[in-house]
């Protein structure tokens, strides 16, 4: 097996990414100049939300799928965005022009509860209003992942119980994904398989997760993992086109018996999986994946066509 480390958000490297030009709540300043305070809340306890979002042709795919979940999120935590959809969008827009940028884009979109008066946990001690920052950087995927796919590895630890921490938060603690992640490099994987509470394969620690067996694309129940954007478009495009899709649960034993299994999420659109715990999944050859990446690069395309001329 290759040893040569890989993980869903390798992007060509870009020199232009070392002067970019980052928002931070209003002010549109350059990257060594973008700093928050040690009393953030998102700095001091991971207590914000955040999403990622691309820019194809100067337009930012699926702005309101997005735009809901982060509305959702934010509104459940009690965390007042200070700005409405809108405001986002200019906020969005006034540092995409700042940095010239419009296609091959990444963005992340950060909200914490702001600045705090002291440095401990109770929400009330953050007085601010909120911090927004915006960092955004060329970002091209490597294709070079197309091609082998990603190494995943099952890991003990889970995406749990919506009464513990709502896998459907995006918040800024990752800490939970953060040590999935470690176990699964610690097992010689590039990536966490995380399982549900029960058992189920549920998701990886950075994107959702399906398998195709017998030409049917099955994925999990939704009940714990996040709400992902690139899930839910996967999901209808099967729908749209004829190709079965069900969301339900299954274990390992299905999924290392999979034709084919692939990972979704904004950066990398669908990245094929080439093995998990060792086991290499199918033959190599993945027609039902590639169907949809050209589904959804076509999504994609009529979406920004439209979004253009509206
Ligand atoms: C744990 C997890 N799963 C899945 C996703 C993919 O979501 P989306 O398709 O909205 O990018 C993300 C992205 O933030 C994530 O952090």
């Amino acid at each position: 097996m290759s040893t040569e480390k890989r993980t869903t958000h390798d992007a060509l490297e870009d020199p232009r990414n070392a002067d970019i030009r980052i928002y931070i709540n209003g002010d549109i300043v350059r990257r060594d100049e973008a700093k928050v305070s040690v009393y953030d809340s998102g700095f001091m306890l991971g207590d914000g939300m955040w999403e990622g979002l691309r820019l194809y042709e100067g337009v930012w795919a699926f702005f309101d799928d997005h735009m809901d979940r982060f509305f959702n999120s934010c509104k459940a935590v009690s965390l007042d965005v200070g700005l409405d959809k809108q405001g986002i969008a200019d906020a969005l827009e006034a540092t995409r022009q700042a940095n010239n940028m419009q296609s091959d884009v990444h963005c992340r979109l950060m909200l914490t509860r702001g600045v705090k008066v002291r440095p401990f946990q109770h929400p009330s001690l953050s007085r601010s209003g909120p911090t927004l920052v915006i960092i955004m950087e060329h970002s091209k995927p490597v294709d070079s992942l197309a091609t082998p796919g990603i190494r995943l590895a099952t890991v003990p630890q889970v995406r749990g119980l919506p009464m513990s921490q709502d896998a459907k938060y995006n918040s800024h603690s990752k800490l939970n994904c953060v040590i999935a992640c470690l176990q699964a490099e610690q097992a010689g994987a590039d990536e966490a398989l995380m399982l549900d509470p029960h058992g189920f394969v549920n998701t990886t620690n950075a994107c959702n997760f399906f398998i195709v067996r017998r030409g049917e694309v099955w994925t999990s129940t939704g009940d714990y993992c996040m709400n992902g954007v690139t899930r839910q478009k996967v999901i209808d495009l099967c729908r749209q086109n004829g190709i079965p899709v069900f969301e339900k649960n299954f274990s390992l034993y299905e999924a290392y018996g999979a034709d084919e299994a692939f990972l979704a999420g904004t950066f990398g659109a669908q990245t094929p999986v080439a093995s998990i715990d060792g086991k290499p999944i199918g033959d190599g050859t993945r027609p039902i994946t590639a169907r949809i990446r050209d589904l959804y690069r076509d999504l994609i395309a009529r979406h920004v066509v439209e979004q253009a001329g509206s």
